[in-house]
């Protein structure tokens, strides 16, 4: 009899659903790991959120950062989805920007806009102030993550954070923006502000992302969602680094690393590079030509065009048929979309992709 060695690691705790048999063959798990299970997992980023209708009835009267830090709702509008449409991983609900907040930042997220900043971050004494953020400032988010899991079974939690880049792009503007262009200014001008504070996104989104896991998440995304602006050579030199950084903290953990941006045709290779297991990959190419330029030796993640949510069902189902069979290509495919769920999606689409894909049997499929 041959003894297999889990993946995971033997630092996470004992009650950890990989550890105690819960998610370790979860579907999604099995793809993340390189394996086809007999039908696609599928999930939707912002799956959780303003496209259902028992998401909006919650969150009547409350600060979206509030509900983030209690741990009953988050945990609550985490489950949501999963409940409604029977997709294979929840993810947990927080934001890119919760620690930032935890590590003392004032951040607010407005509605309808994104996160703004009471004071940008833009200068070497600017980003000297930062104060890391604490264990103990995590525990909002233990605590949502430790209830979510003893409610989901087999299912996996999915933890996420944003790259330092994107927060970087909120920080250095002070809210959102079009082109980043602050930020992709001081990468060049002021060296030594950047890698100050690129090192304490790093270390706040690494923290952040140490502690979902060992809470009880399964796998990790790492948000890297407005990299996409960057040229190669600027990402390689001045992001990449840092990016690695942030993924050092779970790395003795043994769990799953997806990495997605959007508009990152030309960064695939490079961001497979820092240490990730899978890429997500946007709409605006295939997934055949994603594992073509990353050398076929990654599972894919994606890439469902969310514009196609509001075309009529035959156009829909025959746009996920072809994204499945171009996933085939891939050594392994979880079905998503090739960016957040728009908040005016009708939510039975959803649950519709979800049937349709667990009723496609990918071992058939014809590539191509
Ligand atoms: O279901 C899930 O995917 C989990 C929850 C989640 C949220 N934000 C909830 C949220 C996740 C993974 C994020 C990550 C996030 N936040 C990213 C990376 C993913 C991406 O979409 O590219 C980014 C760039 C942010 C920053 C941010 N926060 C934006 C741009 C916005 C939208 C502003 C708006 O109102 O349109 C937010 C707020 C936010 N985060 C909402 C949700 C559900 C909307 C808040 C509300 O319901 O009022």
């Amino acid at each position: 009899m041959t003894f297999q060695q889990p993946a995971h690691s033997v630092k996470l705790p004992v009650q950890h659903p990989l550890v105690d048999g819960r998610t370790a063959s979860a579907p999604l798990i099995r793809a993340y790991r390189g394996d086809r299970p007999g039908v696609t997992p599928v999930w939707f980023m912002r799956q959780a959120g303003r496209s259902l209708p028992e998401y909006r009835e919650l969150r009547v009267g409350t600060q979206m950062l509030d509900v983030c830090l209690d741990p009953a709702l988050s945990s609550e509008i985490t489950l949501q989805p999963v409940r409604r449409h029977g997709v294979d991983a929840a993810i947990f609900f927080s934001d890119i920007v919760v620690p930032l907040k935890l590590a003392g930042i004032d951040v607010d997220i407005v509605p309808g806009r994104g996160p703004v900043l009471a004071r940008p971050i833009r200068t070497l004494a600017d980003a000297q102030a930062l104060t890391p953020l604490s264990p103990e400032a995590l525990q909002p988010i233990t605590d949502g993550v430790a209830l979510t899991v003893s409610q989901l079974g087999t299912t996996p939690l999915i933890g996420f954070a944003g790259a330092p880049f994107t927060l970087a792009a909120y920080l250095v503007e002070g809210g959102p923006s079009k082109d980043h262009l602050r930020a992709r200014a001081l990468m060049h001008s002021d060296p030594e502000t950047w890698a100050a504070l690129l090192g304490w996104a790093a270390d706040a989104s690494g923290a952040f992302l140490r502690a979902q896991v060992l809470a009880g998440a399964s796998a990790v995304q790492l948000f890297d969602s407005w990299v996409g602006s960057l040229s190669v050579p600027d990402y390689e030199e001045h992001v990449a680094g840092y990016s690695a950084r942030a993924l050092t903290p779970v790395r003795d953990l043994g769990v799953s690393i997806v990495h997605f941006g959007v508009g990152t045709g030309e960064l695939l290779p490079s961001m497979l590079a820092i240490g990730a297991d899978v890429m997500g990959v946007d709409d605006r190419i295939t997934l055949a030509e994603a594992n073509r330029r990353l050398g076929g030796v990654a599972p894919l993640q994606g890439n469902i065009n969310p514009a196609l949510l509001t075309a009529p069902w035959s156009v829909l189902e025959k746009h996920v048929r072809e994204v499945l069979a171009s996933g085939s290509e891939a050594p392994a495919h979880v079905l998503n979309l090739g960016h957040g769920v728009p908040p005016e999606t009708d939510p039975t689409v959803l649950t519709r992709i979800v049937e349709l894909a667990h009723s496609v049997d990918t071992h058939g499929i014809n590539p191509g």
